[in-house]
Protein backbone atom coordinates (compact mmCIF):
# COMPACT_ATOMS: atom_id res chain seq x y z
CA UNK A 1 0.00 0.00 0.00
CA UNK A 2 0.92 3.29 -0.25
CA UNK A 3 2.21 3.93 3.75
CA UNK A 4 3.25 7.01 3.99
CA UNK A 5 6.50 8.97 5.67
CA UNK A 6 5.38 9.82 9.58
CA UNK A 7 3.87 12.76 8.86
CA UNK A 8 5.20 15.93 10.67
CA UNK A 9 3.74 18.81 12.53
CA UNK A 10 1.72 17.65 15.02
CA UNK A 11 0.45 19.75 17.85
CA UNK A 12 2.33 19.61 21.20
CA UNK A 13 -0.68 17.45 22.98
CA UNK A 14 -0.72 14.51 20.42
CA UNK A 15 3.20 13.77 21.75
CA UNK A 16 2.63 14.94 25.05
CA UNK A 17 3.65 12.54 27.87
CA UNK A 18 0.74 10.68 29.52
CA UNK A 19 1.68 12.98 33.06
CA UNK A 20 0.83 16.25 31.37
CA UNK A 21 -2.26 14.51 29.28
CA UNK A 22 -3.78 13.44 32.78
CA UNK A 23 -3.04 17.11 34.09
CA UNK A 24 -4.59 18.64 31.43
CA UNK A 25 -7.82 15.51 31.68
CA UNK A 26 -8.20 16.76 34.69
CA UNK A 27 -8.72 20.46 34.87
CA UNK A 28 -10.95 19.98 32.04
CA UNK A 29 -12.89 17.33 33.67
CA UNK A 30 -14.03 19.38 36.93
CA UNK A 31 -14.72 22.53 34.34
CA UNK A 32 -17.32 20.44 32.24
CA UNK A 33 -18.69 18.15 35.51
CA UNK A 34 -18.86 22.15 36.74
CA UNK A 35 -20.62 23.39 33.21
CA UNK A 36 -23.11 20.96 33.55
CA UNK A 37 -24.00 21.13 36.39
CA UNK A 38 -24.21 24.99 36.70
CA UNK A 39 -25.83 24.98 33.53
CA UNK A 40 -27.92 22.06 32.88
CA UNK A 41 -30.86 21.48 35.13
CA UNK A 42 -31.19 17.91 34.07
CA UNK A 43 -27.45 17.27 35.16
CA UNK A 44 -27.92 18.93 38.43
CA UNK A 45 -30.99 16.76 38.99
CA UNK A 46 -29.18 13.79 38.63
CA UNK A 47 -25.89 14.69 39.74
CA UNK A 48 -27.62 15.50 43.41
CA UNK A 49 -29.57 12.15 43.34
CA UNK A 50 -26.28 10.50 42.96
CA UNK A 51 -25.15 12.56 45.61
CA UNK A 52 -21.74 13.40 44.05
CA UNK A 53 -20.73 17.16 43.12
CA UNK A 54 -18.16 18.32 40.86
CA UNK A 55 -16.13 19.82 43.61
CA UNK A 56 -15.13 16.54 45.01
CA UNK A 57 -13.24 15.72 41.95
CA UNK A 58 -9.44 14.91 42.90
CA UNK A 59 -8.91 12.63 40.28
CA UNK A 60 -9.75 11.02 37.12
CA UNK A 61 -11.00 7.91 38.84
CA UNK A 62 -13.29 9.94 40.40
CA UNK A 63 -15.39 10.43 37.30
CA UNK A 64 -16.63 6.86 37.93
CA UNK A 65 -18.76 8.11 40.58
CA UNK A 66 -20.97 10.22 38.60
CA UNK A 67 -24.04 8.98 36.88
CA UNK A 68 -24.05 7.52 33.26
CA UNK A 69 -25.97 10.15 30.74
CA UNK A 70 -27.81 7.87 28.17
CA UNK A 71 -30.16 8.24 24.85
CA UNK A 72 -33.33 8.38 27.28
CA UNK A 73 -31.69 11.44 28.87
CA UNK A 74 -31.94 13.23 25.52
CA UNK A 75 -34.82 12.15 24.44
CA UNK A 76 -36.47 13.14 27.97
CA UNK A 77 -35.35 16.86 27.25
CA UNK A 78 -36.44 16.87 23.98
CA UNK A 79 -35.19 19.04 22.06
CA UNK A 80 -33.16 21.24 23.72
CA UNK A 81 -32.83 20.45 27.72
CA UNK A 82 -29.42 19.36 28.00
CA UNK A 83 -27.63 22.86 26.01
CA UNK A 84 -25.80 24.27 28.90
CA UNK A 85 -25.94 27.53 27.13
CA UNK A 86 -28.70 30.25 25.74
CA UNK A 87 -30.34 29.66 22.34
CA UNK A 88 -28.61 32.96 20.70
CA UNK A 89 -25.31 31.47 21.44
CA UNK A 90 -25.98 27.95 19.45
CA UNK A 91 -24.55 28.35 16.07
CA UNK A 92 -25.45 24.79 14.81
CA UNK A 93 -27.89 21.71 15.27
CA UNK A 94 -27.91 18.28 14.25
CA UNK A 95 -29.38 15.02 15.12
CA UNK A 96 -28.98 11.40 15.04
CA UNK A 97 -31.90 8.58 14.79
CA UNK A 98 -33.66 8.32 18.45
CA UNK A 99 -35.05 4.81 19.83
CA UNK A 100 -39.13 6.73 19.32
CA UNK A 101 -38.94 8.08 16.04
CA UNK A 102 -37.18 11.23 17.80
CA UNK A 103 -34.05 12.42 16.84
CA UNK A 104 -31.37 12.93 19.22
CA UNK A 105 -30.72 16.74 19.26
CA UNK A 106 -27.04 18.06 19.36
CA UNK A 107 -26.35 21.92 19.37
CA UNK A 108 -22.88 23.47 18.98
CA UNK A 109 -21.83 27.14 19.94
CA UNK A 110 -18.96 28.69 17.61
CA UNK A 111 -16.04 27.79 19.76
CA UNK A 112 -17.53 24.26 19.57
CA UNK A 113 -17.64 24.32 15.62
CA UNK A 114 -14.57 25.50 15.98
CA UNK A 115 -12.66 22.88 18.47
CA UNK A 116 -14.95 19.86 15.72
CA UNK A 117 -12.90 21.32 12.96
CA UNK A 118 -9.75 21.45 14.71
CA UNK A 119 -9.93 17.42 15.47
CA UNK A 120 -10.92 16.57 11.85
CA UNK A 121 -7.94 18.15 10.52
CA UNK A 122 -6.21 16.41 13.07
CA UNK A 123 -8.02 13.33 12.00
CA UNK A 124 -7.19 13.91 8.36
CA UNK A 125 -3.31 14.57 9.14
CA UNK A 126 -2.96 11.88 11.09
CA UNK A 127 -4.79 9.48 8.21
CA UNK A 128 -1.70 11.11 6.30
CA UNK A 129 -3.71 13.57 4.36
CA UNK A 130 -2.36 17.77 3.77
CA UNK A 131 -3.12 20.77 2.59
CA UNK A 132 -2.19 20.04 -0.87
CA UNK A 133 -4.89 17.12 -0.80
CA UNK A 134 -8.43 17.30 -2.71
CA UNK A 135 -10.79 15.74 -0.60
CA UNK A 136 -13.51 14.07 -2.36
CA UNK A 137 -16.39 14.14 0.42
CA UNK A 138 -18.85 10.77 -0.35
CA UNK A 139 -20.52 11.21 3.35
CA UNK A 140 -23.84 12.59 3.74
CA UNK A 141 -24.35 15.95 3.89
CA UNK A 142 -27.31 17.20 6.18
CA UNK A 143 -28.67 16.48 10.23
CA UNK A 144 -26.04 13.35 10.17
CA UNK A 145 -22.91 14.82 11.41
CA UNK A 146 -20.68 13.11 8.50
CA UNK A 147 -21.03 15.41 5.68
CA UNK A 148 -21.15 18.82 7.20
CA UNK A 149 -17.83 17.40 10.02
CA UNK A 150 -15.33 16.28 6.82
CA UNK A 151 -15.77 19.31 5.19
CA UNK A 152 -15.31 21.52 7.92
CA UNK A 153 -12.26 20.11 8.93
CA UNK A 154 -10.72 19.17 5.52
CA UNK A 155 -11.24 23.52 4.66
CA UNK A 156 -9.57 23.52 8.60
CA UNK A 157 -6.03 21.25 6.98
CA UNK A 158 -6.09 23.44 3.85
CA UNK A 159 -7.43 21.03 1.15
CA UNK A 160 -9.63 21.53 -1.25
CA UNK A 161 -13.30 20.01 -0.42
CA UNK A 162 -15.48 18.70 -3.17
CA UNK A 163 -19.25 18.70 -1.17
CA UNK A 164 -20.51 15.67 -3.27
CA UNK A 165 -22.88 13.72 0.01
CA UNK A 166 -23.44 10.09 -0.44
CA UNK A 167 -25.32 8.76 -3.99
CA UNK A 168 -25.03 9.72 -7.19
CA UNK A 169 -22.80 6.95 -7.65
CA UNK A 170 -21.90 7.31 -11.16
CA UNK A 171 -21.54 11.00 -10.67
CA UNK A 172 -19.12 10.27 -7.65
CA UNK A 173 -17.32 8.30 -10.52
CA UNK A 174 -16.92 11.14 -12.88
CA UNK A 175 -15.59 13.61 -10.32
CA UNK A 176 -13.05 11.12 -9.23
CA UNK A 177 -11.73 10.43 -13.12
CA UNK A 178 -12.05 14.25 -14.01
CA UNK A 179 -11.23 16.51 -10.36
CA UNK A 180 -8.82 14.28 -9.70
CA UNK A 181 -9.28 14.03 -6.05
CA UNK A 182 -6.62 12.14 -3.75
CA UNK A 183 -8.55 11.68 -0.15
CA UNK A 184 -12.22 10.44 -0.10
CA UNK A 185 -14.56 10.65 2.95
CA UNK A 186 -16.77 7.74 2.56
CA UNK A 187 -18.63 5.13 4.60
CA UNK A 188 -16.56 1.27 4.05
CA UNK A 189 -19.86 -0.21 2.33
CA UNK A 190 -19.89 2.36 -0.11
CA UNK A 191 -16.54 2.68 -0.75
CA UNK A 192 -16.81 -1.11 -2.85
CA UNK A 193 -20.08 0.46 -4.67
CA UNK A 194 -17.70 3.16 -5.64
CA UNK A 195 -14.81 0.17 -6.71
CA UNK A 196 -17.52 -1.70 -8.72
CA UNK A 197 -18.63 1.30 -10.38
CA UNK A 198 -15.37 2.56 -11.41
CA UNK A 199 -14.94 -0.97 -12.72
CA UNK A 200 -17.83 -1.87 -14.26
CA UNK A 201 -17.21 1.59 -16.60
CA UNK A 202 -13.90 -0.16 -17.69
CA UNK A 203 -11.69 1.56 -15.22
CA UNK A 204 -8.81 0.41 -13.13
CA UNK A 205 -9.65 1.31 -9.64
CA UNK A 206 -6.09 1.65 -8.04
CA UNK A 207 -4.86 3.69 -10.92
CA UNK A 208 -7.21 6.32 -9.85
CA UNK A 209 -5.80 9.65 -8.28
CA UNK A 210 -7.30 8.35 -5.04
CA UNK A 211 -4.82 7.51 -2.00
CA UNK A 212 -6.25 7.60 1.04
CA UNK A 213 -9.77 7.10 2.49
CA UNK A 214 -10.99 7.89 5.50
CA UNK A 215 -13.55 4.93 6.49
CA UNK A 216 -16.06 5.04 9.40
CA UNK A 217 -19.87 6.11 10.46
CA UNK A 218 -20.54 1.92 10.42
CA UNK A 219 -18.36 -1.11 12.14
CA UNK A 220 -16.04 -2.13 9.59
CA UNK A 221 -13.16 -5.54 9.41
CA UNK A 222 -9.67 -5.54 8.83
CA UNK A 223 -10.50 -8.27 5.91
CA UNK A 224 -12.66 -5.20 4.55
CA UNK A 225 -9.64 -2.34 4.81
CA UNK A 226 -7.41 -4.91 2.62
CA UNK A 227 -10.55 -5.17 0.28
CA UNK A 228 -10.43 -1.85 0.20
CA UNK A 229 -7.03 -0.97 0.20
CA UNK A 230 -6.40 -2.98 -2.54
CA UNK A 231 -9.78 -2.43 -5.13
CA UNK A 232 -8.90 1.19 -4.56
CA UNK A 233 -5.35 1.36 -4.50
CA UNK A 234 -5.30 3.54 -0.87
CA UNK A 235 -4.63 3.43 2.40
CA UNK A 236 -8.00 2.83 4.26
CA UNK A 237 -8.07 5.10 7.30
CA UNK A 238 -10.37 4.26 10.34
CA UNK A 239 -12.07 7.58 11.69
CA UNK A 240 -14.49 6.89 14.45
CA UNK A 241 -17.02 9.40 16.12
CA UNK A 242 -21.34 9.75 17.29
CA UNK A 243 -23.22 12.76 17.17
CA UNK A 244 -24.13 12.74 20.88
CA UNK A 245 -20.32 13.47 21.86
CA UNK A 246 -19.48 15.53 18.58
CA UNK A 247 -19.44 13.45 15.43
CA UNK A 248 -16.87 12.13 13.47
CA UNK A 249 -13.37 13.05 14.83
CA UNK A 250 -13.70 11.94 18.23
CA UNK A 251 -10.59 9.11 17.31
CA UNK A 252 -8.72 8.30 14.29
CA UNK A 253 -6.04 6.06 13.08
CA UNK A 254 -2.49 7.16 12.35
CA UNK A 255 -1.40 5.96 8.88
CA UNK A 256 1.66 4.88 9.35
CA UNK A 257 0.36 2.78 12.08
CA UNK A 258 -3.45 1.17 10.99
CA UNK A 259 -3.51 -0.09 14.53
CA UNK A 260 -7.02 1.79 16.15
CA UNK A 261 -8.29 4.71 15.90
CA UNK A 262 -6.55 7.42 18.98
CA UNK A 263 -9.06 8.85 20.96
CA UNK A 264 -8.27 12.91 20.88
CA UNK A 265 -8.42 12.33 24.87
CA UNK A 266 -7.40 16.05 25.44
CA UNK A 267 -11.18 16.49 24.12
CA UNK A 268 -12.85 12.83 25.24
CA UNK A 269 -12.17 11.48 28.42
CA UNK A 270 -13.08 7.08 27.10
CA UNK A 271 -14.03 4.49 29.93
CA UNK A 272 -14.65 0.70 29.10
CA UNK A 273 -17.70 -0.55 31.16
CA UNK A 274 -19.17 -3.88 31.88
CA UNK A 275 -22.32 -3.46 29.77
CA UNK A 276 -24.98 -5.25 32.56
CA UNK A 277 -23.12 -3.84 35.91
CA UNK A 278 -21.78 -0.25 34.59
CA UNK A 279 -18.41 -1.03 36.55
CA UNK A 280 -15.12 0.58 35.37
CA UNK A 281 -12.87 -2.24 33.30
CA UNK A 282 -9.29 -2.09 33.05
CA UNK A 283 -7.60 -1.13 29.76
CA UNK A 284 -7.96 -3.74 27.38
CA UNK A 285 -10.60 -5.47 28.42
CA UNK A 286 -13.66 -5.64 25.92
CA UNK A 287 -16.86 -3.85 27.04
CA UNK A 288 -18.74 -0.90 26.18
CA UNK A 289 -17.32 2.46 26.06
CA UNK A 290 -18.70 5.61 27.02
CA UNK A 291 -17.39 9.11 26.73
CA UNK A 292 -17.29 12.49 28.79
CA UNK A 293 -16.72 15.32 26.76
CA UNK A 294 -13.81 17.78 28.00
CA UNK A 295 -14.33 21.09 26.55
CA UNK A 296 -18.12 20.83 24.75
CA UNK A 297 -19.81 24.02 25.52
CA UNK A 298 -23.44 23.61 24.16
CA UNK A 299 -23.75 20.31 25.26
CA UNK A 300 -21.64 18.69 27.63
CA UNK A 301 -22.07 14.96 27.98
CA UNK A 302 -20.74 13.23 30.46
CA UNK A 303 -20.24 9.57 31.15
CA UNK A 304 -22.42 8.83 27.65
CA UNK A 305 -23.13 4.91 27.12
CA UNK A 306 -21.91 4.68 23.32
CA UNK A 307 -23.15 1.18 23.46
CA UNK A 308 -20.42 0.54 20.95
CA UNK A 309 -18.35 -2.46 22.01
CA UNK A 310 -14.68 -2.34 21.94
CA UNK A 311 -11.52 -1.67 24.53
CA UNK A 312 -9.19 0.19 25.19
CA UNK A 313 -5.73 0.08 23.89
CA UNK A 314 -2.24 1.92 24.90
CA UNK A 315 -1.18 4.57 22.62
CA UNK A 316 1.19 3.92 19.56
CA UNK A 317 1.65 6.47 16.93
CA UNK A 318 0.26 8.82 19.68
CA UNK A 319 0.71 9.22 23.57
CA UNK A 320 -3.50 9.30 23.31
CA UNK A 321 -4.81 5.87 23.81
CA UNK A 322 -6.66 3.51 21.06
CA UNK A 323 -9.71 2.19 20.66
CA UNK A 324 -9.98 -2.04 18.82
CA UNK A 325 -12.62 -2.37 16.25
CA UNK A 326 -16.11 -2.08 17.39
CA UNK A 327 -17.17 -5.64 17.87
CA UNK A 328 -21.09 -4.82 18.04
CA UNK A 329 -23.39 -2.90 19.93
CA UNK A 330 -25.16 -3.41 23.37
CA UNK A 331 -28.65 -2.25 21.95
CA UNK A 332 -30.92 -2.81 19.30
CA UNK A 333 -29.51 0.02 16.64
CA UNK A 334 -28.85 -1.07 13.92
CA UNK A 335 -26.44 0.65 11.20
CA UNK A 336 -27.39 -0.28 7.26
CA UNK A 337 -25.19 1.49 5.11
CA UNK A 338 -24.16 3.95 7.29
CA UNK A 339 -27.97 5.40 8.33
CA UNK A 340 -28.35 4.49 12.07
CA UNK A 341 -31.81 2.81 12.63
CA UNK A 342 -33.49 1.34 15.65
CA UNK A 343 -36.66 -1.22 14.92
CA UNK A 344 -39.15 1.19 16.39
CA UNK A 345 -38.61 3.90 13.38
CA UNK A 346 -39.69 1.05 11.46
CA UNK A 347 -42.65 0.20 13.31
CA UNK A 348 -43.62 3.35 13.32
CA UNK A 349 -44.12 3.79 9.31
CA UNK A 350 -45.66 0.27 9.02
CA UNK A 351 -48.12 1.29 11.78
CA UNK A 352 -49.19 4.32 9.65
CA UNK A 353 -51.07 2.04 7.04
CA UNK A 354 -53.97 0.62 8.66
CA UNK A 355 -54.18 -2.67 6.90
CA UNK A 356 -50.66 -3.53 8.48
CA UNK A 357 -50.05 -4.64 12.10
CA UNK A 358 -47.33 -4.78 14.76
CA UNK A 359 -46.40 -8.41 13.92
CA UNK A 360 -43.15 -7.72 11.91
CA UNK A 361 -39.14 -8.52 11.03
CA UNK A 362 -36.61 -6.91 10.33
CA UNK A 363 -33.89 -9.31 8.59
CA UNK A 364 -30.49 -7.86 7.58
CA UNK A 365 -28.32 -9.58 5.29
CA UNK A 366 -25.60 -8.90 3.09
CA UNK A 367 -25.06 -8.69 -0.83
CA UNK A 368 -21.73 -8.38 -1.57
CA UNK A 369 -20.63 -5.41 0.30
CA UNK A 370 -24.29 -3.60 0.72
CA UNK A 371 -26.24 -4.07 4.03
CA UNK A 372 -29.70 -5.27 2.34
CA UNK A 373 -32.88 -4.69 4.89
CA UNK A 374 -35.73 -6.79 4.42
CA UNK A 375 -38.87 -5.89 6.42
CA UNK A 376 -41.63 -8.55 6.93
CA UNK A 377 -44.63 -7.57 8.05
CA UNK A 378 -48.44 -9.20 8.72
CA UNK A 379 -51.80 -7.78 7.66
CA UNK A 380 -54.44 -7.13 10.46
CA UNK A 381 -56.14 -10.11 11.23
CA UNK A 382 -59.39 -8.24 10.60
CA UNK A 383 -58.12 -7.20 6.59
CA UNK A 384 -57.06 -11.00 6.35
CA UNK A 385 -55.58 -12.19 3.52
CA UNK A 386 -54.73 -9.22 0.81
CA UNK A 387 -54.99 -9.95 -2.96
CA UNK A 388 -51.82 -9.45 -4.95
CA UNK A 389 -52.44 -5.98 -6.38
CA UNK A 390 -53.21 -4.66 -2.97
CA UNK A 391 -50.33 -6.26 -1.56
CA UNK A 392 -48.13 -4.21 -4.25
CA UNK A 393 -49.39 -1.45 -3.48
CA UNK A 394 -49.32 -1.33 0.37
CA UNK A 395 -45.63 -2.42 -0.89
CA UNK A 396 -45.09 0.13 -2.93
CA UNK A 397 -46.61 3.06 -0.42
CA UNK A 398 -45.17 1.92 2.69
CA UNK A 399 -41.26 1.17 0.89
CA UNK A 400 -41.70 5.04 -0.25
CA UNK A 401 -42.66 6.44 3.34
CA UNK A 402 -39.20 4.16 5.15
CA UNK A 403 -37.19 5.57 2.25
CA UNK A 404 -38.47 9.13 2.71
CA UNK A 405 -38.81 9.44 6.14
CA UNK A 406 -35.78 7.36 7.72
CA UNK A 407 -33.26 7.12 4.76
CA UNK A 408 -32.94 3.29 4.03
CA UNK A 409 -34.44 1.53 1.60
CA UNK A 410 -36.00 -1.56 2.07
CA UNK A 411 -37.89 -4.58 0.91
CA UNK A 412 -40.86 -4.93 2.30
CA UNK A 413 -43.04 -8.50 2.45
CA UNK A 414 -46.55 -8.24 3.12
CA UNK A 415 -47.52 -11.60 4.96
CA UNK A 416 -50.80 -13.18 5.66
CA UNK A 417 -51.80 -13.10 9.76
CA UNK A 418 -49.96 -16.24 11.93
CA UNK A 419 -47.11 -16.04 9.64
CA UNK A 420 -43.75 -14.29 11.38
CA UNK A 421 -42.26 -16.82 14.03
CA UNK A 422 -43.31 -16.47 17.59
CA UNK A 423 -41.13 -16.96 20.44
CA UNK A 424 -42.02 -18.78 23.78
CA UNK A 425 -41.00 -15.89 26.00
CA UNK A 426 -43.34 -13.86 24.16
CA UNK A 427 -40.67 -11.36 23.27
CA UNK A 428 -40.88 -9.96 19.55
CA UNK A 429 -37.87 -10.80 17.69
CA UNK A 430 -37.64 -7.85 15.91
CA UNK A 431 -34.40 -7.99 14.39
CA UNK A 432 -32.63 -11.46 12.24
CA UNK A 433 -29.22 -10.41 11.34
CA UNK A 434 -27.83 -12.46 8.84
CA UNK A 435 -24.64 -10.94 8.42
CA UNK A 436 -21.55 -12.50 8.75
CA UNK A 437 -21.24 -14.79 11.60
CA UNK A 438 -24.91 -14.12 12.87
CA UNK A 439 -26.98 -16.69 13.16
CA UNK A 440 -31.04 -17.56 12.72
CA UNK A 441 -32.44 -20.03 14.84
CA UNK A 442 -29.02 -21.70 15.19
CA UNK A 443 -28.32 -21.25 11.43
CA UNK A 444 -25.37 -20.06 10.78
CA UNK A 445 -24.86 -18.66 7.08
CA UNK A 446 -21.12 -18.49 5.34
CA UNK A 447 -19.96 -16.95 2.30
CA UNK A 448 -18.14 -18.97 0.06
CA UNK A 449 -17.27 -18.92 -3.66
CA UNK A 450 -20.26 -19.84 -4.86
CA UNK A 451 -23.01 -17.94 -2.46
CA UNK A 452 -23.95 -18.29 0.62
CA UNK A 453 -24.51 -22.06 2.12
CA UNK A 454 -26.08 -22.37 5.72
CA UNK A 455 -25.51 -24.61 8.37
CA UNK A 456 -26.56 -26.28 11.13
CA UNK A 457 -24.45 -27.52 14.31
CA UNK A 458 -24.54 -30.82 15.57
CA UNK A 459 -26.19 -29.46 19.43
CA UNK A 460 -28.33 -27.17 17.30
CA UNK A 461 -29.68 -30.54 15.41
CA UNK A 462 -30.35 -32.39 18.17
CA UNK A 463 -32.17 -29.78 20.03
CA UNK A 464 -34.34 -28.99 17.16
CA UNK A 465 -35.09 -32.67 16.93
CA UNK A 466 -35.45 -33.02 20.21
CA UNK A 467 -38.12 -30.11 20.46
CA UNK A 468 -39.63 -31.85 17.44
CA UNK A 469 -38.84 -28.72 15.34
CA UNK A 470 -37.11 -30.11 12.65
CA UNK A 471 -39.90 -32.90 11.82
O1 LIG B 1 -21.59 8.07 12.31
C1 LIG B 1 -20.29 10.03 12.86
C2 LIG B 1 -19.30 9.66 11.82
C3 LIG B 1 -19.46 10.14 10.54
C4 LIG B 1 -18.19 8.88 12.13
C5 LIG B 1 -18.51 9.86 9.57
C6 LIG B 1 -17.24 8.58 11.17
C7 LIG B 1 -17.39 9.07 9.88
P1 LIG B 1 -23.73 8.81 14.26
O2 LIG B 1 -24.60 8.85 13.07
O3 LIG B 1 -24.21 9.45 15.52
O4 LIG B 1 -22.35 9.46 13.96
O5 LIG B 1 -23.42 7.26 14.55
C8 LIG B 1 -22.56 6.89 15.58
O6 LIG B 1 -21.84 4.93 14.33
O7 LIG B 1 -21.88 4.90 17.91
C9 LIG B 1 -20.90 3.61 16.05
O8 LIG B 1 -21.86 2.62 16.38
C10 LIG B 1 -20.92 3.85 14.55
N1 LIG B 1 -19.59 4.24 14.07
C11 LIG B 1 -19.13 5.47 13.78
N2 LIG B 1 -17.84 5.40 13.34
C12 LIG B 1 -17.49 4.09 13.37
C13 LIG B 1 -16.30 3.37 13.05
C14 LIG B 1 -21.46 9.07 12.99
N3 LIG B 1 -15.20 3.94 12.59
C15 LIG B 1 -22.37 5.38 15.60
N4 LIG B 1 -16.32 2.01 13.24
C16 LIG B 1 -21.34 4.96 16.61
C17 LIG B 1 -17.42 1.39 13.71
C18 LIG B 1 -18.61 3.35 13.84
N5 LIG B 1 -18.57 2.02 14.00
Amino acid sequence: MNVRATPHGLEPIETASRDELQALQLQRLKASLSRAYNNVAHYRAKFDQAGVHPDDVRDLADLARFPFTTKADLRETYPYGMFAVPMRDIVRIHASSGTTGKPTVVGYTQNDISTWADLVARSLRAAGATKDDILQNAYGYGLFTGGIGLHYGGERLGMAVIPISGGQTEKQVQLIVDFRPTVIAVTPSYSLTLADELERQGLKASDTSLRIAIVGAEPWTNEMRREIETRLGVDAVDIYGLSEVMGPGVACEAVETKDGPHIWEDHFYPEIIDPDSGAVLPDGTEGELVFTSLTKEALPIIRYRTRDLTRLLPGTARTMRRMGKITGRSDDMLIIRGVNLFPTQIEEVLLRNPNLCAQYQLRVSRTGNLDELEVLVETQPSVGRVTPAQREEIERDVTHHIKSLIGVSVTLHVLDPDTIERTVVGKARRVVDLRKGDHWNGWRRKEGDHGACWFLSLPDVRSLLDKRALV
